[in-house]
């Protein structure tokens, strides 16, 4: 695949994926595909980047749907492989970015980041792309992939795209689909807590501290989110917190809910 690209100097692009496909992967395939590559998506539910305890097996699987859209959308290459192909005996090589790695989901998902870069790292090096597609949806995943990539020299164009979100605000996720019709509706609350300490911040009020306040009151407002795992208002590039919230912060947050464990961000802009 690579080596026929190469020959008709078609750019390959890659949009990595876990499949229970949404619009939100689909916006990826469709950009990718609008930039006139030849278009590529991975499927794997990386069992390594699921910590112990976490939803690998609960995690929504529907390879023939997936096919199905990806076939509609116009993909040239879809890659399935299984959990040996990817991990064969032996195998012993990880990828480590660094305290990136260790803070906001990474803190509450010990060795989650090891195992995206080093997924990430292999479906780079199978694939070989020009290109590869993410979503802002999971932001600090897009800053460990950037530095991944910058880091080891691969070559690859990261490019990242909008979260593409239901018409209630909520980000679309593979997972939502595990939430009961209460909890669903429930679920809009992460973005509107998200919404409002972006209104206090767009307001002039540049107190950090201040801003996460107005997220976390928001989202202590509906009962069914059991546990706020993190409010932050981190640097872009570090994900250190900040003292005051500046152009180009990310305001982030993890909720459980039911289930499932939500994660949004928006960037302050
Ligand atoms: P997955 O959760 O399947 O997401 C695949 C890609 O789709 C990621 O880049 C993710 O950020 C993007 N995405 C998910 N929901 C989105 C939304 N609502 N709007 C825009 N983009 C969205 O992220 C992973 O898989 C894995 O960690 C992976 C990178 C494949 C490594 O295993």
């Amino acid at each position: 695949m690579r080596r026929a690209c190469r020959e008709s100097s078609r750019p390959l692009s890659l949009v990595p994926t876990m499949g229970a496909l949404h619009d939100g992967h689909l916006s990826l395939v469709d950009r990718a595909r609008s930039d006139s590559s030849t278009v590529a998506v991975s499927i794997f539910v990386n069992p390594t980047q699921f910590g112990e305890g976490e939803d690998f097996t609960e995690y929504p699987r529907d390879l023939d749907a997936d096919l199905e859209l990806l076939q509609r959308h116009g993909t040239d290459l879809v890659f399935v492989p299984d959990v040996a192909e990817v991990y064969p005996p032996g195998f012993d090589t990880w990828v480590d970015v660094g305290p990136i790695a260790d803070r906001l989901e990474g803190a509450a998902r010990p060795g989650h980041f090891r195992g995206v870069a080093t997924v990430v790292a292999k479906l780079f090096g199978i694939v070989q792309p020009d290109r590869a597609y993410f979503g802002q949806k999971d932001g600090q995943q897009t800053v460990v992939v950037r530095k991944l990539a910058r880091d080891l020299d691969m070559g690859i164009e990261v490019v990242v795209l909008p979260t593409v979100r239901e018409s209630d605000g909520l980000a679309m996720s593979s997972r939502n689909v595990r939430l009961n019709p209460e909890q669903r509706n429930a679920a809009a609350a992460v973005y509107r807590a998200l919404a409002a300490g972006m209104n206090l911040w767009s307001s002039g009020e540049a107190d950090a501290s201040k801003v996460r306040d107005a997220v976390r009151q928001e989202l202590e407002a509906e009962p069914l989110l059991e546990v706020v795992d993190y409010v932050s208002v981190a640097s872009p590039d570090s994900l250190e917190e900040l003292d005051r919230a500046g152009r180009g912060a990310m305001l982030s947050t993890a909720v459980h809910l039911g289930p499932i464990r939500l994660i949004d961000n928006v960037i302050m802009e």
